[in-house]
């Protein structure tokens, strides 16, 4: 693959934090589109070979909503960050080698805080961290939304459209709203069965 690095829009410390960013996605091979969006990079590990394709958002957030907070961002060797998809991170994210993740998809680790027992508006109450994890060698269709909390195994497919609210076992693939296990792989037959 061709390696061409734009300068992407950046949040934060436009030049030395970006550019390291920048000098070692090139060193590695990576592509990230000048219309990307990066908040908070140096929270932001890619492996080699990664494309952040155009429009898509990756964000750490450090200090916001009533809180401080350890974000990060991993993604393995030749997974692709489909045009439009958003990720936004305040704890552990991480995504493996060899994922595909479609168009306009979200991928989430934390929720507003919404308790009515405090006067604290829902925006200024502390953030509820879950860790997200996707395996290796997964495709996430399109529009697909992965909710805090998360943990996708290896080898599974994500349907178009499906909110996926639950942790799925390796080998899977799962679809609609909440996603729903439509098929799994038999190592007997070595084929995907119907469930
Ligand atoms: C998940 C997917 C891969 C399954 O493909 P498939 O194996 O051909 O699926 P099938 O046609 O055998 O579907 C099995 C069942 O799941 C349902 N289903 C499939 N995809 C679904 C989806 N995204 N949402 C809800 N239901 C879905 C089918 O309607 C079918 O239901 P039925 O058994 O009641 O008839 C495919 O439907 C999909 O969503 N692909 C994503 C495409 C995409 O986003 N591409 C981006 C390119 S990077």
């Amino acid at each position: 693959m061709e390696t061409i690095i734009f300068r992407c829009l950046c949040h934060i410390n436009k030049n030395r934090t970006l550019r390291r960013f920048l000098k070692k996605a090139r060193q590695d091979g990576c592509f990230i589109s000048k219309k990307s969006f990066l908040f908070n990079p140096l929270c932001i590990h890619l492996g080699l070979r990664v494309a952040i394709e155009d429009f898509s958002s990756l964000r750490c957030y450090i200090q916001t909503a009533g809180g401080s907070y350890s974000p990060n961002i991993f993604i393995g060797h030749d997974s692709v960050v489909g045009e439009g998809t958003r990720i936004y991170s305040a704890g552990d994210l991480s995504i493996g080698a060899n994922v595909i993740i479609a168009a306009n998809c979200f991928i989430i680790n934390y929720n507003h805080g919404f308790d009515l027992n405090t006067k604290i508006r829902f925006g200024d109450q502390p953030l509820q961290v879950k860790p997200v994890k996707i395996g290796n060698n997964c495709w996430i269709g399109t529009k697909a939304v992965i909710l805090p909390g998360v943990q996708i195994g290896d080898n599974c497919v994500i349907g178009a459209c499906s909110l996926v609210s639950k942790s799925i076992p390796a080998n899977s693939v799962v679809a609609g709203n909440p996603a729903a296990l439509i098929k799994r792989w038999d190592p007997s037959t070595k084929s995907w069965v119907h469930s």
